[in-house]
């Protein structure tokens, strides 16, 4: 069957005047694998080629700094297409992506050249258990669909805090979120999943698989997921309150010792509270220097208590904002909504150079923030830059045994990064800003005393070690890389933050 395949493909190959097959897509614009692929598709799955109004959507991308390249895009509307787009592009030996949300930034799946999309987004659908307990998603579904159905059935359950990434993209790493205090990180919640295998098989996984640790934080490693069954909770605090401060950079150690002492409090963090500030310039604000937005929310409250906002108060901020609401505005007040600018998909380059921390170290916030303010100011292009600092809760995500799942760093208290916006500008203009945001980084590991430097996967630039990545225990690099040879041994998989 294969055989058979594999010859049609030469054989259109010769009709596009180019060999070996594995170049037929890119010279003859993905037609090849379009008649390869018609028969075999369900009634409802998509293809598009390069030039329609669905391959611009399909490929456009948050951050086009090594994006991968694609010559066809696929849209299956069932699990099985998914298989049956693995098995023809094995056979033609034609490398895909599975393409969700498409915010994944790092860089090493620009390695990707001239493959297949597989965009997952018709594989949207939520069915809830009959015990109410669970809940069944495609595995397209965005957050934004996940938090809105389970809201109508008075449920919810952790997405990452962004309404426009997907619930797999940040949940096969881990996934942060505003309910990580209380539930765990998204993978926390997985109960199964549907895959497609580098073989092009579809297979149930359950916590009763070797497999099932490494799902959970290495997950995007493995095989295309096609759905998957998550926990589900009652609504218990459905409202939410705010309260924003902007201050001037002076403020800098006032402000990060405050947040030491208030509200990290050793890791103690309350659960219903969650704290980010970032840095980033606006001239109507200061014309010299980057300001400093802090945010604080509280959940199960419609304002957030005074005992929380006065040490802020006293730090004397430029401006403050607050309101009250519901938990589904979270991501309109903090930036994160669908007509925000972080949703965008505008033509820039995204990088971020995360690293996890336990607590700030206020000399070096200051250092950071001078860095951040003379580079900006140097590098114009940067100027819309943010340094990003994501004080979530913490207890659901330490309650889980540290050894228990693939995401490597579960005592982390804060995950920080600077994130480089620019127009794409050149490979001068690249290493300049790489350069910076490594930099950044350094300043805080060194300051920091920690023997291990994590990188957060899904906000990896892509230059870091898989120990960075994945951990730094040599059990959990044995057993990723051993998973990976037996399930993946050809590497199909291996374009996001790859194990091997
Ligand atoms: C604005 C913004 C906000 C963010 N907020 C958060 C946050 O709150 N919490 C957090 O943890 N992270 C957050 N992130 C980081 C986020 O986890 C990553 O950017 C993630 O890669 C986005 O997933 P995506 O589906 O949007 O991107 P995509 O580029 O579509 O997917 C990323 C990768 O995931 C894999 N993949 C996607 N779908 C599947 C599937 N069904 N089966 C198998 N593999 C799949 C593919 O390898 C793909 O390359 C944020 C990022 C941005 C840009
Ligand atoms: C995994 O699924 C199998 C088959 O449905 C089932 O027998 C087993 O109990 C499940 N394991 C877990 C841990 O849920
Ligand atoms: C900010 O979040 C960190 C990380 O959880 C926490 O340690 C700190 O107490 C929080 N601060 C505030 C003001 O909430
Ligand atoms: C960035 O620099 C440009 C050019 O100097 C300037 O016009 C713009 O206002 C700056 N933007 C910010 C956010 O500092």
């Amino acid at each position: 069957m294969e055989v058979v395949v594999a010859a049609v493909a030469w054989a259109l190959s010769a009709v596009c005047g180019s060999f070996p097959p594995s170049n037929t897509l890119g010279l003859c614009g993905g037609k090849p694998i379009e008649s390869l692929l018609r028969g075999k598709l369900s009634a409802g799955a998509q293809i598009y080629l390069s030039g329609s109004d669905g391959y611009a959507k399909a490929t456009n991308r948050w951050s086009v700094l090594d994006a991968p390249t694609t010559n066809i895009v696929v849209v299956p509307s069932v699990a099985n297409d998914v298989s049956e787009i693995v098995k023809v592009a094995n056979s033609m030996n034609v490398p895909y992506l599975a393409v969700n949300g498409g915010h994944g930034a790092i860089t090493t799946v620009g390695k990707m050249k001239g493959g297949i999309e597989i965009w997952m987004d018709s594989l949207n659908s939520v069915k809830l258990s009959k015990d109410g307990k669970t809940a069944t998603f495609g595995g397209g579904i965005l957050s934004k669909a996940v938090t809105d159905s389970l809201w109508t059935l008075g449920k919810q359950t952790v997405t990452g805090g962004c309404e426009c990434t997907s619930l797999l993209g940040p949940g096969l790493g881990g996934g942060h979120g505003f309910m990580q205090g209380r539930h765990g990180l998204i993978a926390d919640q997985f109960v199964s999943m549907d895959i497609v295998l580098a073989s092009g098989k579809l297979q149930t996984f359950n916590a009763s698989s070797d497999l099932w640790w490494a799902l959970q934080g290495a997950g995007h490693n493995f095989g295309i997921v096609t759905a998957v069954t998550s926990k589900v909770y009652d609504i218990e605090h459905p409202d939410w309150a705010y309260v924003s401060f902007l201050y001037t950079g002076d403020k800098v150690e006032a402000l990060y010792r405050s947040i030491n002492k208030y509200l990290l409090q050793d890791g103690a963090q309350p659960v219903h509270i969650i704290n980010y500030s970032f840095f980033f310039n606006d001239p109507s604000l200061d014309p010299h220097k980057p300001v400093i937005m802090f945010y604080i929310l509280q959940e199960g409250a419609s304002a957030v208590d005074t005992v929380y906002t006065q040490p802020f108060i006293d730090i004397g901020p430029l401006m403050t904002n607050a309101a009250g609401g519901s938990y589904k505005d979270l991501p309109e007040w903090t930036g994160n909504a669908n007509d925000s600018p972080p949703c965008q998909k505008s033509g820039l380059v995204n990088i971020r150079f995360p690293i996890d921390l336990q607590v700030y170290n206020v000399q070096a916030q200051r250092k950071v923030y001078d860095l951040f303010a003379s580079a900006t100011q140097e590098t114009p292009a940067l100027n819309g830059s943010l340094f990003l600092f994501e004080g979530y809760s913490t207890q659901g995500v330490k309650k889980v045994p540290h050894r228990s799942t693939a995401y490597p760093n579960r005592p982390a208290n804060l995950l920080v990064a600077p994130l480089l916006t620019y127009p794409p500008g050149g490979k001068k203009l690249d290493r300049t800003a790489a350069k910076l945001g490594e930099s950044l980084r350094t300043i805080l590991y060194e300051a920091s005393g920690l023997k291990e430097k994590y990188t957060y996967v899904n906000y990896a630039f892509g230059d870091e070690t898989k120990q960075n990545w994945y951990g730094y225990e040599s059990w959990r690099q044995d057993r990723l890389k051993a998973l990976k040879h037996k399930y993946d041994p050809l590497g199909k998989f291996s374009y996001y933050a790859p194990i091997a």
